[in-house]
């Protein structure tokens, strides 16, 4: 259908058919089966009626049961508007990938794309038509549960990435590729800066930081084409951002050029009344509308109240059927009004849902997400003649999808002890799984002790379970719960190599037991194919490659801590320390434990001289900084140089540091290589105090190394 004949069905569509289009409803409402549930599930108050008009369902799949679904919708439906199915597929439909946070440590948006295509495919084929992903939301405060779904603190990865995973959810031709799903960016906006950490809790920033750090992720995201965008819990300058007029329309629509579906987030229009902005649902469903807010997920204020509000005239009919339109429109760019059931099918989703194909791209991606944090003496990897003892609550659990996985199956998913018993060689280990990560039991204790004795090397595969990450999963201890402490300090005493390997969703705080280990891996929730990229990596088949993209703090009470900060008028100095009236802490130093952009690998690679082709550039030219860098070890190796710059005189303060560019380089051994970057003047521009993104001239700081601390700096200077 064109859009003319789009808006002549608009003005076929009774009120009530037209509100419908507005509903979202969770797939309980249409099976008796399992579907995802992830937020409070209010009493609806719906007719039949209500439910047979709604227009899109959230958190169902499955070929047979989807096209079932439709097929009964349609067949009663006067006007034959299929239903939308939408999900959230975050990291993989079965096949589960590296949690983002994990992926986002590839610092390879080719990958992501990659999975992307991977759990399109997957869920296409089962019925599926809209992602809820990605969260492209900048994350600096890691109590904050959700940091696992996030690509970090970085604005120019978190770009990256967010276009890689709208073009591998989309694809080049959404409507008639039908593997591909439509994606949902979100959180519009900010929700990823909550006060405290505390999962839903206020936002409150500068227009300009919002401009400047965290608006452009979402704007990458649109400009890829995400043919939808989700509303944030959270106020923006007070005003809940599903509420929010100049968010949603003068910024999304108007400024950005957005033109697709605005859903809220679960139950976000109703809660603009608990924020305090709305004294009831009517008011709520007025305040939403005018928002440009087009489908409501989960609450009912539009259902109840728009009506009512229509009548009064207290909202106008044009907002409605702007809102129908643009849901049509989406269902016409799926091509549903041709072919509703559209990837639905059984037959190939038998073939390709966890096919080895997809578990192969699974495998790539958590060998390239984990990311060596420490390696003494060459600690790793190990030789196949040491004696292991492999303990901790991840010897054999399948359980490290992460969360955000619903049909990830942590029973058919490999865990380290089956990993390492199918590996035909000579290894000699022993096993001490924990049942659970808050509790160690004397019997678990006591194996431990027992097994370690025997060994040379003790590994510790430790962490935080699943739900201690994700939505509504904010902590204040970042440290590994009390029992793993416990466990720690028992075989410390022992006085064997100890290796730690860490599951988890979030930057820890290891401070306290990092001395205790003489390496230490960060495996994330690597996913599916995570046990078989682990063992790789222990022994050394694969060279460790990850690099951080959000910093570890040495102690909770540091956070927010990240890497692009500000000055401060009274910055530390390192060679004078005694100095107290200073921006630092009596008790910690301000640096995090593991900076950002920070990871090893098995091999050494050292960093030529950096130099730039010229002083001084003017504005039109092309800068150009160039280095070699060498391999020195005796492995193959992936080495990512990252280049960051810093505007010394800016007309508002800015950051220490800022990532304009890397290359993840692939090194055989002792070779080296010329690596270039080429900036431009657009690279340096920033959100100026007026809100435009201009550049200075002047001088600015070019600093390349192997991760956000330790680089070697030139001057350049641009001029007009
Ligand atoms: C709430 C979450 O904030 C959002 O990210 C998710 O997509 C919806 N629930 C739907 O499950």
């Amino acid at each position: 259908m064109n859009k003319k004949e789009l808006v002549s069905l608009v003005k076929n569509m009774t009120i009530d058919e037209k509100i419908g289009q507005l509903q979202q409803l969770t797939g309980n409402f249409y099976t008796d089966s399992e579907a995802e549930i992830t937020g409070p599930l209010n009493e609806s108050g719906l007719t039949t009626e209500m439910v047979a008009n709604a227009g899109s369902v959230l958190g169902l799949s499955g070929a047979e049961e989807l096209i079932g679904i439709q097929r009964d919708y349609l067949e009663s439906s006067r006007l034959k508007i299929p239903l939308l199915f939408m999900a959230d597929i975050i990291h993989g439909y079965r096949t589960i990938f590296p949690i983002p946070l994990g992926l986002a440590s590839s610092w390879d948006p080719i990958l992501m794309k990659e999975t992307a295509e991977v759990a399109a495919k997957e869920s296409a084929l089962s019925g599926l038509h809209v992602t809820f992903s990605p969260m492209v939301d900048l994350v600096r405060d890691p109590r904050w549960g959700r940091v696992m779904e996030s690509t970090g603190e970085d604005p120019l990865l978190n770009r990256q990435f967010a276009k890689a995973a709208v073009e591998g959810y989309q694809g080049e031709d959404l409507r008639n590729d039908l593997n591909r799903i439509a994606a949902c960016v979100k959180h519009f906006a900010a929700y990823g800066a909550p006060e405290g950490g505390r999962e839903y809790n206020t936002v409150d920033m500068s227009e300009r930081m919002l401009r400047d750090m965290y608006l452009p992720s979402y704007k990458a995201a649109i400009d890829a084409g995400s043919k939808l965008v989700m509303t944030a819990f959270n106020t923006v300058d007070s005003i809940p951002a599903t509420a929010n007029k100049k968010l949603n329309r003068d910024i999304l629509r108007d400024e950005f050029g957005f033109d697709g579906v605005l859903i809220s987030d679960w139950a976000a229009i109703k809660e603009v009344i608990a924020h305090g902005v709305a004294g009831n649902d009517k008011e709520a469903a007025k305040l939403a509308l005018e928002a440009g807010v087009d489908i409501e997920m989960m609450t009912f204020c539009y259902q109840h109240f728009l009506k009512d509000l229509l009548a009064e005239d207290l909202v106008s009919i044009d907002l409605v059927d702007e809102a129908v339109l643009r849901i049509l429109e989406l269902k016409e760019d799926l091509g549903l009004f041709e072919n509703p059931y559209r990837g639905a099918n059984a037959e190939a989703e038998e073939r390709w849902v966890f096919s080895q194909e997809h578990q192969d791209v699974a495998e790539r991606a958590a060998k390239e997400s984990i990311v060596l944090l420490k390696n003494n003496q060459q600690a790793l990897p190990i030789s196949e003649t040491e004696k292991l003892a492999l303990i901790g609550p991840f010897v054999d659990n399948g359980e490290i999808l992460g969360t955000w996985s619903w049909k990830g199956n942590p029973k058919e998913t490999e865990t380290i002890k089956t990993i390492f018993e199918q590996e035909p060689k000579k290894i000699e280990a022993s096993y001490v799984p924990m049942a659970d990560v808050n509790n160690l039991t004397k019997e678990e204790l006591n194996g431990a002790i027992n097994v370690a004795q025997k060994a040379d090397k003790l590994v510790l595969l430790l962490g935080e379970n699943f739900m201690m990450s994700g939505e509504a999963s904010s902590r204040t201890n970042l440290q590994l719960p009390q029992a793993q402490l416990d466990l720690i300090a028992a075989l410390a005493e022992l006085n064997k190599p100890m290796i730690l390997v860490l599951f988890n969703g979030r930057p820890l705080e290891l401070t306290a037991i990092e001395p205790q280990f003489e390496a230490i891996i960060e495996a994330w929730f690597p996913g599916t194919k995570g046990a078989k990229a682990l063992h790789d990596i222990l022994f050394g088949k694969v060279n460790p490659s990850g690099r951080l993209t959000m910093s570890f703090p040495r102690n909770v009470g540091q956070v927010p801590i990240y890497y692009n900060h500000f000055n401060t008028g009274r910055p530390i100095d390192y060679d004078d320390l005694e100095n107290k009236y200073v921006s630092k802490y009596l008790d910690v130093a301000n640096t995090p434990l593991y900076p950002f952009g920070y990871g090893l690998s098995y091999s050494n690679c050292s960093y030529g001289t950096l130099a730039s082709t010229k002083e001084t550039y003017r504005m039109s030219e092309k800068i150009e900084i160039n280095l070699d860098v060498t391999n020195n070890g005796n492995r193959a190796a992936k080495e990512t140089v990252q280049l960051y710059t810093r505007d010394i005189v800016g007309q508002v303060v800015r950051p220490v540091k800022e990532l304009k560019g890397y290359h993840k380089i692939d090194l055989a051994p002792n070779e080296t290589k010329k690596i270039s970057f080429t900036l431009d003047s657009n690279d340096l521009a920033y959100v100026h105090s007026d809100l435009t993104l201009t550049t200075d001239s002047g001088e600015f700081e070019i600093m390349v190394g192997p991760n956000s601390e330790e680089v070697q700096t030139i001057l350049i200077h641009l001029t007009k």
